[in-house]
């Protein structure tokens, strides 16, 4: 039975319906399946936000039975990082869904997604090398491996992807085409805050302060794309120059930026095509993540 609430809008919203264990899930599948539905998954880790719901507002619009799943995934993080603080609020993300038409929450136990003789994980390949794999070992394998077992459960027709992850969107595309697995990959655009912070979970974590510090993650992205549009083609004067707006917040401390050719994690010296630049920095213990494409098409690039 759905729970009913009410919204401030006075709009009757259901609390879709939360299945821990996977015989469930496959359950629910197989009659929505049977039902001729497209199914839509948009995988999670909670602490649902407006990026995380602007991909559930994809998937229902797109597809007939959304499944949203949300599990903090412990084989990708690090021994040192912050699995066990990771906020987690499941009562919350589940009234945050209820605006939307989500036909199932998948939230399992630890215990449940992985038995407990699993022993298998994913190398993706090259693709999960520098940036974050480099900085977070042992990561985007865990990703590529929970990310394959919850295509594996829900068998979704389309899977919904946020670009504020850069360089897992382009792992999980390596699974899907190296695999042949049968499923659609969507990537959605990145959701910012009012002053252009990215929204992202781990934003919890920062201070007043820190969060008017993070600010020049984004910043540093806006420089970089207007300098390409006034002419700017030199790899190394661009990255100068977001250098310096980072070298206006002391508190953050640059753990990389690159400038790569879009859609890959190859890093060019030189503008000449699509390209997205890739931050990542540390502010106090929170590690924030940003990118933009800030080069389309070379026709569109003025000389
Ligand atoms: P999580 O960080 O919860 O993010 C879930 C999805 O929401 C990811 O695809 C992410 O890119 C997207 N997302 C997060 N912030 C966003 C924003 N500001 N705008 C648009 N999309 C955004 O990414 C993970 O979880 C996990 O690695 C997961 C794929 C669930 C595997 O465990």
């Amino acid at each position: 039975m759905n729970h009913v609430t009410q919204s401030n809008s006075n709009r009757v919203s259901a609390l879709p319906r939360v299945v821990n264990s996977k015989t469930q899930l496959r359950a629910e599948l197989a009659i929505a399946r049977r039902l001729g539905k497209s199914i839509g998954l948009v995988p999670t880790m909670g602490a649902l936000h407006a990026g995380h719901l602007s991909l559930v507002a994809a998937s229902c619009r797109e597809c007939d039975f959304t499944v949203v799943t949300i599990f903090v995934n412990p084989t990708q993080f690090g021994p040192g990082e912050d699995f066990s603080s990771y906020p987690r609020s499941l009562e919350a993300d589940r009234t945050a869904l209820a605006a939307y038409a989500v036909d199932l929450v998948f939230a399992p136990a630890v215990e449940e997604v992985y038995g407990k003789n699993h022993g298998s994980s994913l190398d993706v390949g090259p693709a999960a090398v520098p940036f974050e794999g480099a900085r977070r070992p042992g990561h985007f394998s865990g990703v590529a491996t929970v990310v394959l077992k919850l295509f594996n459960l829900v068998m979704p027709e389309v899977a919904y992807f946020g670009r504020k992850d850069y360089q897992q969107s382009i792992v999980v595309r390596r699974l899907v085409d190296d695999l042949d697995l049968p499923i659609e990959l969507r990537v959605c655009a990145i959701v910012r805050d009012h002053d252009g912070l990215a929204l992202s979970s781990r934003n919890a974590y920062l201070s007043p302060a820190q969060r008017q510090q993070a600010l020049v993650l984004s910043r540093s992205l806006r420089v970089a794309s207007e300098l390409v549009a006034t002419g700017e083609r030199r790899t190394a004067r661009i990255i100068d120059r977001m250098r310096e707006v980072f070298a206006t917040a002391p508190e953050v401390k640059i753990d990389y930026i690159a400038l790569v050719r879009d859609g890959t994690v190859d890093e060019v010296s030189k503008i000449d095509g699509p390209t997205t630049a890739v931050v990542a920095a540390r502010v106090g213990q929170t590690r924030l993540i940003d990118n933009e494409l800030i080069a389309r098409a070379v026709a569109t690039l003025r000389e």
